[in-house]
């Protein structure tokens, strides 16, 4: 199958096509998820939380998503590889925002960059497009707005929201993750744009979904309570590896492990 691009992508929404991204930190897990037939790769800031074991997603360096989506693209045969604009450069204006999501293409070789925001920084998604660098929005929740807001805020308001994702629509995105919004809200958005949405604890009206690796296969976070809710866990990795290892220390402790096919 060829790799997907930014028109196909977009096709897949007028052909009702629903689209599985996830997110990948590294060679063998977006090497699986390629393999798995996931249509988008996100390298998501999140690796702060589930890959660093940060609390939020602001300390994540330029050099940092760099390093990680290069070995995400080098495993990725098919899929589309998005990779978020760390903070702040999307907040510093257009500027920053190009020299920052250049990088990321450039040394990378990613599809896409995607970025957190609605009416208020469009004039920013604007400039990256005509810089010839593809924009997926992310609009709802604001994980990089969580110090500002003291919390993770769910946004309620149809209206703004609506106001949100057609600014960047307008601006050239040419598709967005709506994190956090209700159901109806997120089909109704779905409804009135053409770009294709990607929900995540936003219902099954998205035309796509996204979900952290980590969360799919059942890696606990190191706080159980900040386990989000939309979760659905696919597999108890956690729970295999954590087996596996105990019983490989048991192995070296009692001399079981090396056996003979350890002795070259
Ligand atoms: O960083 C991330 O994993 C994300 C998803 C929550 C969409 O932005």
């Amino acid at each position: 199958m060829p790799k997907l691009t930014v028109p196909k992508i977009q096709e897949m929404k007028r052909d009702g096509k629903t689209i599985a991204m996830l997110t990948a930190y590294d060679f063998p897990s977006a090497a699986l998820a390629d393999a798995a037939g996931v249509d988008m790769l996100l390298v998501g800031d999140s690796v702060a939380n589930v890959v660093q074991g940060k609390t939020t997603t602001l300390p994540v360096t330029l050099e940092e998503i760099i390093y990680h989506a290069e070995m995400v693209v080098r495993a990725a045969k098919t899929a589309f590889v998005v990779v978020d604009l760390p903070f702040p450069f999307f907040q510093m204006g257009p500027l920053e925002a190009i020299k920052a999501g250049a990088r990321i293409v450039k040394e990378s070789g990613a599809d896409a960059v995607k970025v957190e925001g609605g009416e208020n920084r469009a004039q920013t998604v604007s400039a990256l497009v005509e810089a010839g660098i593809p924009v997926v929005g992310h609009c709802g929740l604001l994980p990089q707005d969580v110090l500002r807001d003291g919390a993770y805020v769910v946004r309620r308001q149809q209206d703004q929201l609506l106001r949100d994702v057609e600014a960047v629509q307008t601006a050239g995105a040419f598709s967005v993750v709506l994190e956090c919004v209700t159901q109806e809200i997120a089909s109704e958005v779905t409804r009135r744009v053409k770009i294709p949405t990607i929900g995540i604890g936003s219902g099954v009206g998205c035309d796509g979904q996204v979900l952290v690796f980590h969360d799919l296969l059942g890696f606990k976070p190191p706080e159980p309570s900040r386990t989000p809710k939309h979760v659905r866990r696919y597999a108890d990795l956690d729970k295999i590896i954590s087996e596996a290892v105990t019983h490989y220390v048991a192995e070296v402790r009692s001399g079981t492990f090396p056996g003979d096919e350890n002795s070259w």
